[in-house]
């Protein structure tokens, strides 16, 4: 299938692009480079043997959305195009409902323009808010989001939900993803924000390699078996493979659906950083600060949905998520070494 990534150059839709090619399918990735390095189709094409389609757009300018969709014969959308940074969308709401609520209005138009009208969405465990119980269920309410980035999600799961109402013949399917870590066991794709990392694993690999002196832990008060944020934790490999996953379902099966992607575990912040010492077999010093606000104590996923939907379920634990974050941390750290002499 000629399936378009928007955002496919980012850091989930880059390990979707492999799983997908690795599957037969052809990836086209759209993606406009705000938070992305061009030189990810040369990693892809390492890794995979073939280099995919990519197109520079952005997916506010619509048509260049309808003429791409016609143009490379597409079948279907996975639209992982969006700002994501929690922080930021306090401070730039604007700069959010922009790129995520127009872009998606935009691409949406122009897949009803080309009468593509199958569509994969990157939603967030974020729309459920503050969990009543856990695991979280999709039948579970979603709750109150505490930044735009989240109200973003939330709000596009309902125009979503919208329209599959108002013309039955959309399929849309919104994955809620729960904390997605990790990178290619290669080593060559992976997450390396720009400047000083939101999230905690990009965080705790910097400490390990002494990028960064120390992690700060938010909050060691909560009502947790250690007192920290616990998180389900998924491999980014598990994460992309459940996009190929629901990618049949999404052609034979008209409607909306949520459907979570984790592995329906939790692990402690300070779990996190006893497997990631466990893993590269070095210190990471932490020190106690106040909690962040707007995180909740502790969620995790009820993923039996995506089994039963999609025959999908999570195959890595913990240590390879920490030794492909280690791997990829180390060949970043080479590279800048490299860049720098
Ligand atoms: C996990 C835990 C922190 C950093 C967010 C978004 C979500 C998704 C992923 C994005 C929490 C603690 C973190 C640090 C710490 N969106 N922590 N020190 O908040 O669960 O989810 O990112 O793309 O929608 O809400 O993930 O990795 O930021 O935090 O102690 O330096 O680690 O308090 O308990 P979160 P996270």
């Amino acid at each position: 299938m000629r399936v378009l990534l928007t955002g496919g150059m980012g850091f989930i839709g880059s390990h979707t692009a492999v799983v997908l090619q690795e599957g037969g399918h052809e990836p086209v990735l759209y993606d406009n480079l705000s938070n992305a390095d061009r030189a990810v189709t040369g990693r892809i094409e390492q890794i995979t043997g073939k280099a995919p389609k990519f197109i520079e757009g952005d997916i506010r300018d619509q048509a260049r959305m309808e003429e791409v969709l016609r143009d490379e014969k597409i079948d279907a959308v996975i639209h992982f195009a969006g700002l994501k940074a929690v922080g930021e969308s306090v401070v730039k709401p604007l700069e959010y409902y922009d790129n995520n609520i127009i872009g998606t209005l935009r691409l949406l138009e122009a897949m009803r323009a080309t009468g593509v009208k199958r569509l994969i969405f990157s939603s967030s465990s974020t729309v459920y808010g503050t969990p009543q119980s856990l695991p979280l269920r999709e039948s579970d309410p979603t709750g109150e989001a505490t930044n735009p980035y989240g109200r973003t999600k939330l709000q596009i799961e309902e125009i979503l939900s919208d329209l599959c109402r108002a013309d039955p013949t959309w399929s849309c399917i919104c994955l809620r993803y729960f904390n997605p870590i990790g990178a290619h066991p290669s080593g060559l794709i992976g997450e390396d924000p720009n400047g000083i990392p939101n999230n905690l694993m990009p965080y705790v690999a910097r400490v390990a390699s002494g990028r960064l002196p120390v992690l700060n832990v938010f909050g060691n008060d909560y009502d947790t078996p250690d007192g920290t944020g616990v998180r389900d934790f998924i491999h980014v490999m598990d994460l992309a493979r459940g996009h190929a996953a629901a990618l049949p379902y999404c052609m034979s099966h008209e409607g909306w659906k949520a459907v979570n992607l984790g592995c329906g575990r939790g692990y402690s912040v300070l779990e996190i950083v006893a497997a990631f010492e466990k893993a590269s077999g070095r210190k990471v010093p932490v020190n106690f600060a106040p909690r962040r606000a707007g995180d909740i104590a502790a969620n995790w996923a009820d993923p039996s949905l995506a089994r039963e939907l999609f025959g999908w379920e999570a195959q890595c634990n913990i240590e390879d998520m920490c030794r492909d974050g280690w791997n990829f941390e180390q060949h970043r750290a080479a590279e800048l070494a490299q860049k720098q002499s």
